[in-house]
């Protein structure tokens, strides 16, 4: 059997799941869903990234210790994820001992391989960022993304050899040139890199949440360094050395920690490098990033309790174009949901559903030869599609579909057919078509998706329907501001 293992970033502990968040973990989903329908064995990790500052900061701000705090947290993250119906098989937090024992020993293979030093640091934090920042990033002499004023540092830690890597990184991505997907962020990152590298730091002297440097407890291991471990963690060192993650799923802000430190770390650790860092773009809302720090976060939870999961799947996976910024109101994702769902999907298959349902049983040897091929076609489509990552557009080609036999049924009039024999054909057609559509929308609705193939019971050719609950209520919806 075929593996698959797909991750999620792992997530900061100060901030709740938001709409972003969800984003990248039902992008994860979805692509750990369709392997599945290959009948893959999938691996799905996500989890919660806890030695930051930012989580001392915040349980300090809530009157909690910081483990009291980090645990309340994870948890927070655990069940919204359950909430969602993301289907992870893994939940990893770093401040559990499986992690923290693979950070150190990858630190040693790291230090073994001469490519740690002792140096003193001098330059500018963000915390938001957990990064060193250059002056040239700073956009007035703050973080772009945090809109903060990094700190000024100055202590002795450790440095990786990054500038080591810059030839061999060069090198990898040559020979693979889909590692980052889309293909113009790893353009970006090419350039970056030959542009030079620097070693970096990758301790913090005289603090206490984080991992402890291995003999040395005065620093502990920098955030970053120890968050990007969680990957291997998870499946163990050797697992890793068997199955590398084949799909690290991130948002584009944290590209350059995946797609350079990380497969340096990997080299110098003697690790096999993942397969593919797909990136999508940011989530806006009205044009400016959603995210706790700036104020403007849209809780999943509250689209979800009133429209249902698979219609905020159908928005984020249809409505942005891959590796675009996409800008989310609830007035855009509630047209979608009229149209494309209630109108579109859902009242297609209920049509569909209560005509084959009055046929007691349909004997569909096959559809017709125009259905055959234009089932075909859009399995080929979907399954094009996905494999570019272009799942806006794998979404399209179900709903031509779909318009297609709402056509279909409209021509031969299907629900007033007197002569048996055409009318069960047509209605043979018609079922073929929405079981097809229903099995292609698996990864995507997979709500909906199940509900549809339940309707459809088969036995050898013959076919007992048995119509749903309506699949998306008609809802009063925010009106669209023009
Ligand atoms: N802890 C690090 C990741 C470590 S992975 C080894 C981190 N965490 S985070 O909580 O800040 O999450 C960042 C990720 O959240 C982004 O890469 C992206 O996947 C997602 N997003 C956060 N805000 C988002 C938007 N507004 N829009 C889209 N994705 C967003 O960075």
């Amino acid at each position: 059997m075929d593996r698959f293992y797909v991750t999620t970033p792992i997530y900061y502990v100060n901030d709740k799941p938001h709409i972003g968040t969800a984003y990248t973990t039902i992008v994860a989903d979805m692509l750990a869903r369709w392997r599945r329908t290959y009948d893959e064995d999938v691996r799905f990790l996500t989890g919660t990234d806890e030695f930051a500052q930012k989580t001392v900061d915040a349980a300090k701000k809530a009157g909690e210790e910081t483990q009291a705090y980090a645990d309340r947290m994870a948890a927070v993250w655990r069940s919204t994820w359950k909430k969602l119906g993301i289907s992870n098989t893994d939940f990893i937090r770093t401040t559990e001992p499986r992690h923290i024992e693979v950070v150190q020993e990858i630190w040693r293979r790291v230090q073994a391989a001469g490519d740690i030093y002792k140096g003193q640091y001098q330059g500018l934090y963000c915390e938001g960022c957990e990064a060193f920042k250059n002056e040239d990033e700073l956009v007035n002499g703050l973080c772009p993304d945090h809109k903060t004023k990094p700190e000024f540092v100055s202590e002795e830690n450790y440095f990786f050899r990054l500038s080591n890597y810059q030839k061999r990184l060069l090198d990898f991505y040559d020979t693979q040139s889909d590692f980052v997907v889309p293909s113009y962020r790893l353009n970006e990152v090419k350039s970056f890199v030959a542009a030079g590298l620097e070693d970096i730091s990758i301790s913090r002297a005289k603090r206490s949440w984080g991992i402890p440097v291995p003999d040395d407890p005065g620093q502990v291991i920098y955030v970053w360094f120890d968050a990007l471990v969680n990957y291997i963690s998870a499946v163990g060192i050797e697992g890793w050395e068997a199955h590398p993650a084949d799909v690290h799923v991130m948002a584009k802000d944290i590209i350059r920690f995946h797609a350079v430190i990380w497969p340096a770390m990997l080299m110098s650790a003697g690790l096999p490098l993942p397969g593919q860092i797909v990136a999508h773009g940011f989530l806006t809302m009205n044009g400016v990033k959603i995210s706790k720090s700036l104020g403007n976060v849209i809780n999943p939870l509250d689209i979800t309790e009133k429209y249902g999961v698979d219609a905020l799947r159908y928005f984020l996976l249809r409505e942005i174009p891959f590796g675009e910024d996409g800008d989310f109101s609830e007035a855009k994702a509630g047209e979608r949901y009229r149209s494309d769902l209630a109108n579109g999907l859902g009242n297609f298959a209920a049509r569909v559903l209560t005509l084959a349902e009055k046929e007691k049983e349909l004997a569909c040897a096959l559809p017709s030869h125009e259905f055959e091929q234009r089932i075909a076609e859009m399995k080929r489509l979907v399954h094009e599609k996905m494999g570019e990552y272009k799942f806006s557009e794998a979404l399209a080609a179900v709903w031509a579909a779909v318009a297609f036999g709402d056509r279909y049924m409209e021509e031969k009039k299907a629900w007033g057919i007197k002569d048996e024999a055409k009318r069960r054909l047509v209605l043979c057609n018609l079922t073929l078509l929405l079981e097809g559509v229903a099995e292609a929308l698996v990864p995507f609705l997979p709500d909906a998706a199940a509900k549809i193939r339940q309707a459809i019971v088969r036995e050898g050719e013959v076919l007992n329907v048995k119509k749903t609950e309506i699949l998306f209520p008609r809802l009063k919806i925010p009106q669209l501001k023009k």
